[in-house]
């Protein structure tokens, strides 16, 4: 589900170099079909146009209090009262002082004060007065009061300093603001996603895998971290940014994923086990690089089973959801259901491979979600994050039914 359709962004840009990626956060929201109305600081008007803002967010954009002065509306009290989320990006030390402050002396530090709900705000400057106690006192006091703070990243800064100062990407943003607005439907719950590949070694350069990268897993363990659950994603191999608010354990085997599997079992209620484990692995892997130069001309590999991660879970998780994926070639719906009774699950994601723009690698998703109880619901080729809040929709009702026996 696209949490930003048709909501209301309020967004203030305030005087610091990072206003111009402000720009692009406009046209994400934009793209994500919010309504974006942007406020602008005089100092944030020397880096970037109005016009610049205006075009991006098709809406007028306010520079000074006198604007609002127009007709009947009293625009510095409506806007705020309008807005479903209110976020400052960037957000200078002199913009964090007077919120701190209560002062009111521009069009963006008075509807600051007007709104009665967490303000996001996105901090940007120069490392030096990013760690100035003043300005952390500030922060603080934001935090305080409720105010959320979208933590500054470390790297090279526009004055020519390495440090923490820099404001988070606009995509990172964006993941806050969805954050901010998800419906909360899984609050209280604990949840493990399984997610990615699982290698094999052969030897330390040298191993056994499979093409998966993790999507539909994170998209799971986002999905469920902007939701309200408390979220465990374990992950083999991945290049993915690992969404926010979720705890995100790095394993690399079938036998390592099982391990943190099992230390992170305590009070969990749903766990999806979206990872495309390997079956097998090296009986003995070497500890040093193989060597071809041998006689022989064929090399005989002895592999052994990896433990059913999913089956063991489902052996000790009593009462909670267990959901598998079933990635098949042939036979679909038949291997399926034989996969999910014989692993003990409570549901099954029959995943065509050879289906277009499914499976392994793609953006997209399509299948059928196989019940326990022998309903079965399909699910037409969409992206794996809207595929993810769709199959989530299926699981709450599943876990407050088996809760409620
Ligand atoms: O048996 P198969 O690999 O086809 O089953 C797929 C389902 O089982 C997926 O949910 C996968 O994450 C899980 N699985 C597991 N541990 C294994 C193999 C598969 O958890 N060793």
């Amino acid at each position: 589900m696209n949490y930003l359709k048709g909501k209301k962004i309020l967004l203030g840009i305030t005087g610091g170099i990072a206003a111009y990626k402000s720009c692009e956060l406009v046209r994400l929201l934009i793209k994500k079909e919010a309504t974006v109305n942007v406020v602008m600081t005089e100092n944030a008007k020397k880096f970037i146009t109005p016009l610049t803002c205006q075009t991006l967010s098709q809406n007028p954009v306010i520079e000074s209090t006198f604007d609002t002065m127009h007709g009947a509306e009293i625009k510095h009290i409506t806007l705020p009262d309008e807005a479903d989320a209110f976020v400052v990006a960037p957000a200078t030390a002199n913009f964090i002082g007077k919120l701190a402050s209560g002062i009111a002396d521009d069009f963006l530090s008075t509807i600051a004060l007007a709104y009665t709900r967490p303000i996001l705000i996105a901090p940007a400057m120069n490392v030096h007065m990013y760690e100035n106690k003043i300005v952390q006192r500030n922060i603080k006091t934001l935090k305080d009061y409720g105010h959320i703070i979208i933590e500054p990243a470390s790297g090279y800064l526009a004055c020519g300093y390495e440090g923490k100062g820099r404001m988070e990407e606009p995509a990172r943003i964006l993941e806050r603001i969805e954050y901010f607005l998800a419906p909360k439907d899984f609050s209280g719950i604990k949840a493990i996603v399984t997610a990615g590949p699982t290698r094999e070694h052969i030897d330390p350069v040298r191993y056994i895998s499979n093409p998966s990268t993790g999507k539909m897993g994170y998209a799971l363990a986002r999905k469920l971290a902007m939701r309200g659950a408390r979220v465990v994603l374990i992950s083999g191999p991945s290049t993915i940014e690992p969404p926010y608010g979720v705890e995100l354990v790095r394993v690399t085997s079938a036998e390592e994923m099982m391990k943190k599997t099992e230390e992170n079992l305590d009070d969990t209620a749903i766990f999806i086990g979206a990872a495309a484990v390997a079956d097998f692995r090296p009986e003995k892997p070497v500890s040093q690089k193989m060597k071809k130069e041998k006689k022989e001309k064929k090399l005989t590999l002895t592999l052994v089973k990896t433990p059913d991660i999913i089956s063991e879970v489902a052996k000790k998780l009593k009462d909670g959801i267990i959901v598998g994926f079933a990635a098949e070639t042939e036979n679909l719906m038949k291997n399926a259901t034989e996969k999910m009774k014989k692993k003990g699950l409570d549901m099954i994601f029959a995943n065509d491979l050879t289906a277009a723009g499914s499976g392994f690698g793609t953006e997209t998703n399509s299948g059928y979600l196989i019940n326990r109880d022998g309903t079965v619901k399909k699910f037409e080729i969409q992206s794996k994050e809207d595929l993810a809040d769709q199959l989530l929709d299926e699981i709450i009702p599943e876990l407050k039914k088996k809760l409620s026996r």
